[in-house]
Formats: C-alpha cells, sequence, structure tokens
C-alpha cells in the first residue's frame, strides 16, 4: 500500500508498523504542492494540522482509509469520507492522561498567576516577599465544572478531587436548563466535548455572564468552541478571573486581543505533547493502517 503521511511523526512508528509499505511523508498542512502525491495513496495518516477536505480527498481517488494522529476528527470531512466509503479511525485512550495534565498545568497556571510571577522573578524588580503579592484564587473547596464528560473530562474530574475541589459536570444528554444552572455553580470550568455543529461557539458573550465573578475558563479541546472575541470582552471587564487557552479557534494564528491580559496562559495546542502520548498515538495510527492492510478490523473506527 502507499501511505501518505501529513508531517514526521514520532519514530519508532512508521519505521516499523508500515515496513513493506512504501510511506510518503509530507512537510505538514497538506499543501496544494503536495496533493499530487495523493493520487496513488490508499490510506492517509493526517494531524489535525491537515485539514481533510473533499478536495483532498478528489485528489486522492483511490484512498480507502483516513488513520488519523488524533483523537478529535474535526479536521476531516467525514460526511465526504462517507460518501466515498473511506474508512476513518482515530487515536483515543492513549492521549487522555496527557490531555488531563495539561488542562491541569492551566488550571493552575491561572489560578496562581504563574505567568505574572515568572515574569517579576526574571525581571530583576522583585524586591522580596510581600504578604499580598500576587494573590491568585485557592481551589481547594472550590467548584470544578467538567463540560463534557468523557475520557479526558473524567481524568480532569479526578484530579480535581484530589485537589479538594467539589466537581460538578455537563453532558451532552443533559437538558439545556441544566446547562444554566451548571454555568452559575463553577468557578472553574474546563472544556472536553469534540467539536461538532453543537459545540462551535458554544462559550460566547451569554455563557461568559452566566459564569460566576472571577471563575476561571480552560480550553484543551479545540478553539471554535469558544468565541474569542466574546473572551476578550469577558476578560477586560473583568468578570472572568483568566483563561488557560491551549487550542484556538484559528490556528496556528492566536486572537490578538488575548495577548494583552497576564491573567491568560496561551499554549500551543500541545495536550498530548509527551513524549509517550505522542509515540502511542503515532504507532496507534499506523497499526490502523496495517491492520488495514491485513484486512482485520479497525481498532477504533470513527467511519
Ligand atoms: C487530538 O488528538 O485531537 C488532540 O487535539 C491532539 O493532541
Amino acid at each position: 500500500m502507499k501511505v501518505f503521511v501529513g508531517q514526521p511523526l514520532v519514530e519508532p512508528s512508521t519505521t516499523d508498523l508500515l515496513a513493506g509499505h512504501t510511506v510518503v511523508t509530507g512537510g505538514g498542512n497538506l499543501p496544494r504542492s503536495e496533493w499530487p502525491l495523493l493520487a496513488d495513496a490508499d490510506a492517509l495518516l493526517p494531524t489535525p494540522r491537515e485539514l481533510v477536505t473533499e478536495d483532498v480527498l478528489a485528489a486522492a481517488p483511490r484512498l480507502a482509509l483516513v488513520a488519523s494522529h488524533s483523537v478529535g476528527v474535526d479536521h476531516i470531512d467525514l460526511e465526504a469520507c462517507r460518501r466515498r466509503g473511506i474508512r476513518v479511525t482515530n487515536t483515543p485512550d492513549v492521549l487522555t492522561e496527557a490531555t488531563a495534565d495539561l488542562a491541569w498545568t492551566l488550571i493552575l497556571a491561572v489560578a496562581r498567576r504563574i505567568r505574572e510571577g515568572e515574569a517579576l522573578a526574571r525581571s530583576g524588580a522583585w524586591d522580596g516577599w510581600k504578604p499580598r503579592e500576587l494573590l491568585g484564587v485557592s481551589l481547594a473547596g472550590r467548584t470544578l465544572g467538567i463540560y463534557g464528560m468523557g475520557r479526558i473530562g473524567r481524568a480532569v474530574a479526578r484530579r480535581g478531587e484530589a485537589f479538594g475541589m467539589r466537581v460538578v459536570a455537563f453532558d451532552s444528554d443533559q437538558h439545556e436548563e441544566d446547562f444554566e444552572e451548571f454555568l452559575s455553580k463553577v468557578d472553574v470550568l474546563s472544556i472536553h466535548v469534540p467539536l461538532t455543529d453543537a459545540t462551535r461557539g458554544r462559550f460566547g458573550k451569554r455563557e461568559f455572564l452566566r459564569m460566576k465573578e472571577g471563575a476561571i475558563l480552560v480550553n484543551t479541546a479545540r478553539g471554535p468552541i469558544v468565541d474569542e472575541s466574546a473572551l476578550v470582552a469577558a476578560l477586560s471587564s473583568k468578570h472572568l478571573f483568566g483563561a488557560g487557552l491551549d487550542v484556538h479557534a484559528k490556528e496556528p494564528a492566536i486572537h490578538p486581543g488575548l495577548f494583552a491580559f497576564p491573567n491568560v496562559v496561551l499554549l500551543p495546542h500541545l495536550g498530548s505533547a509527551t513524549f509517550e502520548t505522542r509515540l502511542a498515538m503515532a504507532r496507534l495510527a499506523c497499526e490502523e493502517i496495517a491492520r488495514f492492510a491485513r484486512g482485520e478490523p479497525p481498532l477504533h473506527p470513527v467511519l
């Protein structure tokens, strides 16, 4: 089989699991200049950075499998894949703990004003301990709201309990009235739903106003779930204490309005970025392709 891999992966993954197949690796982002390489590809292994659009699929007429190096599949036109009879797989489970750790990294960084403290320590301007310096928010006894109680949401909740937080959750099978109540209860809100038509723009002006004054928002799911302009407004009015964002609506661009806030921690989509996790993701995606080539059923079918 010919396999097109969107960008270089952590190895060993392609080198052993796809040995015997022809592997062509792109430079990332799947620019038009790489599309001719898809003409005879049987399988595509994209990361969230490679958009698998109708046009990309049209450039890959032999394609039978899209094995994504991600749990989220919003970068793939699933309807177009379905129409063309292309199978799609993803990489759940292996990134759960790493992503939950990163969500907590953001919660703690915002609550304890780590950016400002770090900047002060490095500035040379710090002149000693002060009772009122850079006061953050205590988490024990506060309420952690998990929006989306899937694998990652549950892992973030478990960590919340260890920090002495009360955990409340909102899931897709709950009523809209419960959402309002959920929002009004939380001191820290962490987002863990996939990006779908239902979740796009889910957190906007109305939702931020529903949240308590002084609440913290953390997003390690997908950027477009949050209306970033509304978030900038909620931060400007000081309604929110701060925000931690690993994902952004128009990656790799980051909303320019967010840069001004010292109480906003911005990361470049690092949720799953540990060596072990990225290796496991790469190996799982390659394994799906190897299984497909052997005629075996997928481990994690999306389509
Ligand atoms: C995913 O797998 O969907 C993540 O966003 C990438 O780590």
